[in-house]
Order: structure tokens, then C-alpha cells, then sequence
């Protein structure tokens, strides 16, 4: 999402993501990988979860969740943007083994009745747990279907009380250097902050993620809470949170600091308007199997194709000039 010099970039980032992950494809298909590789891509994605990740209990399917098929852990858990650990998109994976999500603290200021420092499970144990299959659409133009476990923001925001002056919610995530090697670097100002305006952030759909595929939240997937918000752009959706501030301006955000001309407050999914460097017109289904030999570019739909559910929370206001 960066503009960087030439020699700054690896080549795994200057390959489409689609050539890249298709020459594994490739290299399976001409025997490289051998056949039990192949044989295992096809098999239910649950065998490829590996057995350090702890499987969570009391689960509920959710009746908001899409009927399309999720793309497959190691997708999931492979291709990922998380900064801290690096700016490749393999990096998150490989940087993230020293990062300890355990014990885990939050805390909770600003514009609310009850504040202080939280621990993971009082905030997160008093609520059933739901898989919610959901679309997630990169401001780069890629895409997944993803199967996160975690639980509506909003059920989780009101037990702090919010008072009638917090009109946003902003977030921040931890700042570790010794454990997140990519805060070593200024490529952007940490800690990583976000914000949604107060109706965002209480609807129903605006998801608080603890886990993923009936599974703990892996570290580069912004473990152990990290926000999931469908109908926006993915790097609203903020990892390994240590604070939430109920604001009554609205709250500073990392890419809108970083290049305001390209990333917006709102990063509501519009195929209407183009990033700067790029068409939002479609997208690219991330993909790894065979099938990513025939994956096709796909229309991107207003919302990310949640519209019915949440285009009244900005009815009158101009999505053009509020990208
Ligand atoms: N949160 C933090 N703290 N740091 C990041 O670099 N990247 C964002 C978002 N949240 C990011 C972040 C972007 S750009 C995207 S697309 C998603 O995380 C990627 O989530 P995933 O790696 O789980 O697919």
C-alpha cells in the first residue's frame, strides 16, 4: 500500500499475487511439491490447520455468515498485511513466531461510563462465541472468504457504558519492537490507530475477531483481538488492539495520516471510486490450488456486497468526497 523506492521492494511483492501464488500451483501440478500436496489442497481445509492452534469451544454458526466457499487456512494464514511484522505479504507468517498475544490487556477510556484496563477473557467471556463467513475486500484489489470466530463490537461496547458525547470509536494496536521486528522502522507512525463513527461500530455486522477456521487467532492475523468491519476496505479492520477511546471527534487513522489522498475516513467498499493508483472496479479471489489456474477477475460490489444491511448508516452523506 506503500509508496517505496524500487530497491526497497522484494520481488515476492512485485509479482502479482496471482502469478505468485499460482507458480506454487504450477511447480504442484509438475510433481514438485510431490503428490501428497496435491492430494492435501483438495482436502477439507480443517487437516491443514496446524495442531498448535488452540481450538475454541461453544461456537454458534451465524445466519450472517455467506454461503460462498472460504478460502483455505494457509490462504488465510499466508498472504497477510500486518506492518508490524514486515511490508511483504508473506512476512506477517514468517516474523510473528515471537509475538506473544498472552496474557493480553485492553484498555478502555474516553467518553463512557465505565473505563480502566481490561483482561482478554472479561472481555471477551461473557459472550458466545459466533463463526461469521464473511467477504473481505483489500484496498489492493484482492479478495478472501473468510471464517472468523469472534463477536458483535457493539454487544461488547455497550458494557463500558458509552455516555451521549462519544460519536466515534477509535483503536489502537500494541507497540512491541522486540517482538514486532517492523516497528523497528518508521515505515509507518506506530502504533497502527482506526476509527469507525459510533453506528459503525455498533452494528450488527462490525465483527470483534478472536479466532479463525474454529481456532485461537493466529499472530499474523492480529491475534488475539483484531476488528473485522465487511463492507470497508481491510485495513480498517485493525489487529492485536490494545485500546478503545469512545471520542467525540473524529478519531486520526494510520493510511488517512500516511497518504490522505488515498485512503479515506470512511474506506466504505466502492467500485464506483478508484484509488488513486488503481481501479476498486474488481477484484482478484486470493487463491493457491489448482484452481487459481482459472481464477477469473471478479465485479467488486458496492459495500463489498453488504449494502442492503448497512447503506442506510450513510444516507446523504457523499461517498465520493467521503472516500
Ligand atoms: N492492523 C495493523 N495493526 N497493522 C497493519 O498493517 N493491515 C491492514 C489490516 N489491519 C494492518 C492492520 C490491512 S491493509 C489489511 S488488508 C488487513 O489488516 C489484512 O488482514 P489479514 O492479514 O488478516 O488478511
Amino acid at each position: 500500500m506503500l509508496i517505496r523506492k524500487p530497491s526497497d521492494i522484494k520481488s515476492s511483492e512485485i509479482t502479482p499475487e496471482r502469478t505468485y501464488l499460482n507458480r506454487r500451483a504450477l511447480l504442484q501440478a509438475a510433481g514438485f511439491a510431490g503428490a501428497g500436496t496435491l492430494l492435501s489442497d483438495a482436502l477439507a481445509a480443517d487437516d491443514a490447520i496446524p495442531a498448535k492452534y488452540q481450538r475454541l469451544a461453544g461456537v454458534r454458526k451465524s445466519p450472517f455468515s455467506t454461503t460462498e466457499a472460504p478460502n483455505k487456512f494457509e490462504e488465510i494464514t499466508g498472504y497477510n498485511n500486518f506492518y508490524e511484522f514486515g511490508t511483504g505479504k508473506d512476512d506477517p507468517a514468517a516474523a510473528s513466531g515471537r509475538f506473544r498475544p498472552k496474557p493480553w490487556k485492553v484498555k478502555v477510556d474516553g467518553e463512557a461510563e465505565v473505563t480502566g484496563t481490561f483482561d482478554y477473557d472479561s472481555i471477551v467471556k461473557p459472550h458466545v462465541l459466533e463463526e461469521r463467513i464473511y467477504r473481505f475486500r483489500c484496498v489492493e484489489a484482492w479478495s478472501m472468504i473468510v471464517p472468523w470466530v469472534g463477536i458483535p463490537l457493539g454487544d461488547v461496547l455497550k458494557r463500558y457504558k458509552p455516555t451521549s458525547k462519544a460519536r466515534y470509536v477509535a483503536f489502537e494496536t500494541v507497540v512491541r519492537p522486540e517482538e514486532m521486528p517492523g516497528q523497528k522502522y518508521p515505515v509507518l507512525d506506530w502504533p497502527y490507530v482506526e476509527g469507525l463513527t459510533m453506528a459503525e461500530a455498533m452494528h450488527p455486522l462490525t465483527l470483534l475477531v478472536v479466532g479463525v477456521y474454529g481456532v485461537e487467532l493466529p499472530n499474523q492475523n492480529g491475534a488475539p483481538l483484531r476488528l473485522m468491519v465487511p463492507w470497508k476496505y481491510g485495513f480498517k479492520s485493525i489487529k492485536s488492539i490494545v485500546r478503545i477511546s469512545f471520542t467525540e471527534q473524529q478519531p486520526p487513522t494510520t493510511w488517512n495520516l500516511a497518504a490522505p489522498g488515498e485512503y479515506g475516513f470512511y474506506a466504505n467498499v466502492n467500485p464506483k471510486v478508484d484509488h488513486p493508483r488503481w481501479s476498486q472496479a474488481s477484484e482478484r479471489r486470493v487463491s493457491s490450488g489448482l484452481g487459481s489456474l482459472f481464477a477469473a477477475r471478479q465485479p467488486t460490489l458496492p459495500f463489498n456486497g453488504y449494502a442492503d444491511q448497512v447503506a442506510s448508516l450513510y444516507k446523504g452523506l457523499d461517498l465520493v468526497r467521503n472516500f
